[in-house]
C-alpha cells in the first residue's frame, strides 16, 4: 500500500458507541488527533459539546479534558482524516445462523467502497463470525484502491473499558497486510500504558482467536462451577479450597477458577454459541462449547433449587447486573437475576437493590415481580455475602425421599442426589435437564414468561420465616462452619456457598457473576 501523506497521529473511529468512544478518547488522551463518526445526531452533538453523560468510568473525565477529538456524522470526513479507519459499530446477536448481525458493519464497508477510498488501513474492531473478513468484508470494499482490511477486536468489559484499553493483557492484530499490522502495532504501543503481548496473525486466525479466548474463559468458569457443585454435595469438601488448589498448578492458573454464579452478559454467552455455530458450519461438532453452555444453565438451575430448599422467605439481591459491582445497567443473561426471578415466581419475596439505571432495566423486563430499592451513587452494589475462602462450607443437600432416611454419613454423594447428570453427553439442543424428583426447566429460568417457573418449594419454607438475607445468605457474622459430613438443615448454620462468592477481587474483564481472581 502506498504510504499515506496524512499525519501518523490521525486516527478515525467509525461507530463511537460504548467501545468506540472509549477508544477514541483514550487515543486522544495519548496524543492522537481523532475524528469519530456516528449516525446518532443528538449523541454526536453531546460529544462535541462535552455534555455527554456516561456510566462508563472515566468517559466524562476524558471527554472534558479532550482537545483533539471531533465527532461527526459524515463518513467522508472520517475517511479523509486518517489512513487508519477503525470500525466499531454494533453487531448485535440477531444475525440468525450467522449469530452476529453484520448489517451495520456491512453498510459502513459498502459506504467506504462507494466513496472509493484509497490508501487506507480499514480495521474492523466489531465482533464478527469467523470467515466474515475473507468471505464478505473483502468483497464489500473491492473498489477501494490500495486498502487493507484487518481484524482487531478488543478484550474489554463494560464498566472497565478505558482501563481495559489502557492496560490490555494482549493486543490481537489480524493484519490484512504487514504495513497494516505495523501501523496498528505502533498505535497500540502509543496507547497502552503497559506492555501487552502483541499477537499478530491473519484476520482469519484473529477471528477465531477472539471467540476462542471467551470460549476458554467460559469453559473455565463452568468447570469451576461444576467442581463446586460436586463439592457442595460431598460432605466435608470445600469447593473454594479445591478450586484454589487446582489453580495453583501453573498449567491451570487461578483466574476465573472460583465457583460462583454462571456467566452472563452481552459477550460470553453469545461468543461461546457463535464459535459453536461456526464450528458446525465447518463440520466440527463443538461438543465442548455445547457442554459449557448447557452446564452454565444447569448450574443456575441447581443454585435456584438450592435456594428454594432454604427455609427463607425473603431474599435480597444487591447488584443484579450481569456482573457484580458495576454501575453499567446491563442485565442480559444475568444468572443472578435468573435465580431472583425463579425465587420470586416460586412465591418468595425478592428485594432487588441496585442503582437507578439497573433497576429501570429490571423493571422493564420484570415489572412488579420484585420489590426494589434504589442505591445512592455513593453506595456499593457489591453483594455483602462474601464467602471467606478459609471457611469450609456445606450446602443444604438436596435429598431424595429414600436418601433422606439414610444416616448422614451414609448419604450418597451427588450421583444419587436429586440431580441427575445427563447420562449421554450434554446436548446444547436440550434446554432442560431432568431431576429425579423435581424437574428443573432450565429454559424457564431465562425466559421472561412467568408460567414455567420451577415450583419446588420445600415444606420447611412454609413453616419458617427466616430473616431476610443477602441473596438468602446468612450474614457473615451468623455463619457457622458445618461439621464435615453433617446433613444440612437449611438453618443459618449451613451456608449456601455456591451463590455466595461475589465481588471482592472480581476480575475487571468479566462477564461472570461470581468468579473471583485468587
Ligand atoms: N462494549 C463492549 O464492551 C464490547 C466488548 C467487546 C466487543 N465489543 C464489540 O464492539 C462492537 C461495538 O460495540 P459497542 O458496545 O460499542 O456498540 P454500541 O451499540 O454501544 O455502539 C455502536 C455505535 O455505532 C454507531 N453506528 C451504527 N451504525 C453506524 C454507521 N453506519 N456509521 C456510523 N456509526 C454507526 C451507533 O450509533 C453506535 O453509537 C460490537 O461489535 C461489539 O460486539 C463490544
Amino acid at each position: 500500500m502506498a504510504a499515506s501523506s496524512l499525519p501518523r497521529k490521525n486516527v478515525s473511529v467509525i461507530g463511537i458507541g460504548r467501545l468506540g468512544l472509549c477508544f477514541a478518547l483514550v487515543l486522544e488522551n495519548k496524543g492522537y488527533n481523532v475524528v469519530g463518526v456516528d449516525l446518532n445526531t443528538p449523541y454526536v452533538k453531546k460529544i462535541n459539546s462535552k455534555t455527554l453523560k456516561s456510566n462508563e468510568p472515566r468517559v466524562e473525565e476524558l471527554l472534558a479534558a479532550s482537545r483533539n477529538l471531533r465527532a461527526t456524522e459524515s463518513l467522508a470526513e472520517g475517511a479523509n482524516h486518517s489512513d487508519a479507519l477503525f470500525i466499531l459499530v454494533d453487531t448485535p446477536s440477531t444475525g440468525g445462523e450467522r449469530h452476529y448481525d453484520h448489517s451495520k458493519l456491512g453498510s459502513v464497508l459498502s459506504a467506504l467502497n462507494a466513496l472509493k477510498v484509497k490508501n487506507k488501513h480499514i480495521v474492523i474492531g466489531c465482533t464478527v463470525l469467523p470467515g466474515y473478513i475473507a468471505k464478505v468484508g473483502r468483497f464489500l470494499i473491492q473498489d477501494c484502491e490500495n486498502c487493507s482490511l484487518s481484524y482487531n477486536p478488543e478484550f474489554i468489559a463494560q464498566g472497565d473499558i478505558v482501563n481495559g484499553q489502557l492496560r490490555p493483557d494482549m493486543v490481537l492484530i489480524g493484519e490484512g497486510s504487514k504495513a497494516a499490522g505495523d501501523r496498528m502495532q505502533q498505535i497500540y504501543e502509543d496507547m497502552c500504558e503497559n506492555k501487552p503481548k502483541i499477537c499478530r496473525m491473519s484476520p482469519e486466525s484473529a477471528e477465531i482467536t477472539k471467540l476462542g479466548v471467551n470460549c476458554f474463559i467460559t469453559m473455565k468458569v463452568t468447570f469451576s462451577n461444576l467442581i463446586g457443585d460436586i463439592a457442595d454435595r460431598t460432605p466435608g469438601a470445600d469447593k473454594f479450597a479445591i478450586t484454589n488448589a487446582i489453580g495453583q498448578d501453573s498449567r491451570v492458573g487461578t483466574k476465573y477458577l472460583r465457583p460462583g454464579y454462571g456467566f452472563g452478559g452481552p459477550c460470553f454467552p453469545r461468543d461461546n454459541r457463535a464459535l459453536g455455530g461456526y464450528s458446525e458450519m465447518v463440520d466440527i461438532d463443538p461438543l465442548l462449547f455445547k457442554a459449557t453452555d448447557a452446564y452454565n444453565k444447569y448450574h443456575t438451575a441447581v443454585q435456584l433449587k438450592d435456594k428454594l430448599a432454604e427455609p427463607t422467605e425473603s431474599f435480597t439481591f444487591t447488584g443484579v447486573a450481569y456482573k457484580p459491582n458495576t454501575k453499567v445497567p446491563i442485565i442480559e443473561e444475568s444468572q443472578r437475576l435468573a435465580i431472583a426471578k425463579g425465587l420470586a415466581e416460586a412465591g418468595r419475596r425478592v428485594l432487588i437493590r441496585d442503582y437507578a439505571d439497573t433497576i429501570n432495566e429490571v423493571k422493564k423486563e420484570y415489572g412488579g415481580l420484585f420489590q426494589y430499592e434504589v442505591l445512592r451513587d455513593d453506595q456499593s452494589n457489591a453483594p455483602e455475602a462474601e464467602v471467606p475462602r478459609s471457611i469450609a462450607l456445606a450446602k443444604p443437600r438436596l435429598e431424595t425421599k429414600s436418601e433422606s432416611k439414610l444416616p448422614a454419613a451414609a448419604a450418597p454423594p451427588a450421583a444419587s442426589s436429586s440431580y441427575v447428570a445427563p447420562s449421554a453427553p450434554v446436548s446444547a439442543a436440550s434446554s432442560s435437564i431432568s431431576a429425579t424428583t423435581t424437574p428443573i426447566t432450565v429454559g424457564s429460568l431465562m425466559a421472561s414468561s412467568a408460567s414455567s417457573a420451577p415450583t419446588a418449594t420445600p415444606a420447611a419454607t412454609t413453616a419458617t420465616t427466616a430473616a431476610s438475607t443477602e441473596d438468602g445468605q446468612p450474614r457473615r457474622a451468623s455463619r457457622a462452619k458445618a461439621p464435615a459430613g453433617a446433613p444440612a438443615s437449611g438453618s443459618s448454620a449451613t451456608v449456601a456457598g455456591a451463590a455466595g462468592s461475589t465481588s471482592a477481587g472480581q476480575p475487571a474483564a468479566d462477564d461472570q457473576g461470581g468468579c473471583i481472581i485468587s
